[in-house]
């Protein structure tokens, strides 16, 4: 074999476009090879349904539908996915209608994007909630939008503060176009949108000419309360486009994803897919799979991240028990994958990512979460991953940093 000469590499500078961004790839899976990992949203290992997944497999190949799974398809997503998924709406959510509202997307990163770039030019102004999902501010900065962030409270994005930054970018000549907005189980605060704060939200984009993004990626896992319904129930048709996935409900490896517009929206939305097509084959193993196991596994996934939450906060309770004034401000979430912490004032968080990183535990600081990279105070921590058994230990050894780093 000959070795390939080394040569130098050309001098792309002057060719990249202003939207290739400078920065390395995102990595999404949180490895960090800590052996507490409590850094990405990943879904728990141990339920993921691969016997089933097989079986599933092995029905479309034996059948009429196995050739079709592994050639080009729709580039809207496989028809019966989208009839299974209009089924399941209606079921979990009364939510009616027809397929064709639906656009199957490569996970709901890529329907977030896709939003974003239907909707804003370069340089155009966005809102989304302060603090918000790092994979929605992604294609904000990609498309140089001037976001503004809405602090949020136990009832979700502050409402009130969202019609006066409308009313002023209004007057200063630059008008929102997009209001992004996480209602259910945010990401990262694990709040919800009240129903009045829902049903004003919808009221405001009529009156400000502005698109709600809608993103729901854990509406599904609720652990106690009523289902709220959809911001996009109480809109006018249009003003809303709602994004959700099978990503926390099934695999996040299947990149499975969906937006739910009208029609008209949902043409020019597909229009925006350079993807060759939603997979033909990852499409039909996610409907043939839900149809059959779906909502049965979605019961058992809520049973599971209940006990996980819990297992979460009562190992953190318990080891602040003899440090009350040390213990961080956090609200226990009632669905999701996420604790919001908020250190005591006067620690140091560099230091506390510091000594968890010591004794094995990732998670995630608070500035990757907010537009302007405020937040330090804050830190995430995912429950999702870990047994109920790491979760204890993991609490006593973030506990235990924070300690020491309030000791300086
Ligand atoms: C709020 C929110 N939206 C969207 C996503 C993206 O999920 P996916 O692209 O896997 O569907 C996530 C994943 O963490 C999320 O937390």
């Amino acid at each position: 074999m000959t070795a390939t000469p080394s040569r130098a590499l050309a001098n792309l500078d002057g060719l990249f476009s202003k939207l290739a961004s400078p920065l390395p790839p995102v990595q999404f899976t949180g490895a960090t090879g800590a052996r507490y990992n409590m850094g990405a949203g990943q879904p728990d290992p141990d339920s993921l349904p691969k016997m089933e997944l097989i079986e599933t497999l092995e029905g479309i190949f034996s059948g009429p539908e196995g050739n079709a799974a592994l050639m080009y398809g729709d580039a809207a997503g496989f028809l019966g996915l989208r009839e299974v998924l209009a089924a399941k709406l209606k079921r979990w959510e009364g939510i009616d209608v027809p397929a064709s509202e639906l656009l199957i997307v490569n996970g709901s990163n890529h329907g977030l994007a896709i939003v974003a770039q239907a909707f804003l030019n370069v340089g155009d102004t966005a809102i989304c909630e302060a603090p918000t999902f790092m994979g929605g501010l992604r294609p904000l900065r990609q498309l140089q939008a001037r976001t503004h962030g809405i602090p949020l409270d136990e009832d979700g994005m502050r409402i009130d503060l969202l019609e006066a930054k409308l009313v002023e970018l209004r007057a200063a000549g630059t008008p929102a176009k997009l209001v992004y907005t996480i209602p259910n189980f945010h990401n990262p605060a694990g709040v919800n949108l009240s129903l009045a704060r829902r049903r004003r939200l919808a009221e405001l984009a009529d009156i400000h000419d502005f698109v709600i993004l809608e993103d729901d990626a854990y509406g599904e896992l609720r652990f106690e309360g009523d289902h709220l319904p959809a911001v996009y129930t109480f809109a006018t048709p249009g003003r809303v486009v709602r994004s959700a996935t099978f990503s926390k409900i099934l695999s996040a490896g299947m990149r499975v994803g969906y937006l739910l517009a009208p029609e008209p929206v949902i043409a020019r939305l597909n229009a925006m897919k350079l993807d060759g097509g939603a997979s033909p084959f990852t499409n039909r193993l996610a409907a043939g799979y839900y149809a059959r196991h779906g909502d049965a596994h979605v019961h058992e996934l809520i049973a599971i991240y209940r006990r996980k939450r819990d297992a979460l906060v009562s190992g953190l309770e318990a080891a602040f028990a003899d440090a009350p004034d040390l213990k961080p401000h956090w609200r226990v979430p009632n669905g999701g994958f996420f604790l919001w912490m908020r250190l005591p004032e006067g620690i140091d968080s560099v230091r506390v990512a510091k000594e968890a990183g010591d004794r094995g535990v990732a998670y995630v600081g608070g500035p990757l979460f907010f537009a302007d990279g405020s937040g330090k105070e804050y830190i995430r921590l995912a429950w999702s991953m870990l047994s109920e058994e790491d979760l204890g230990s993991a609490a006593r050894l973030v506990a235990e940093a924070i300690k020491v780093a309030a000791r300086g």
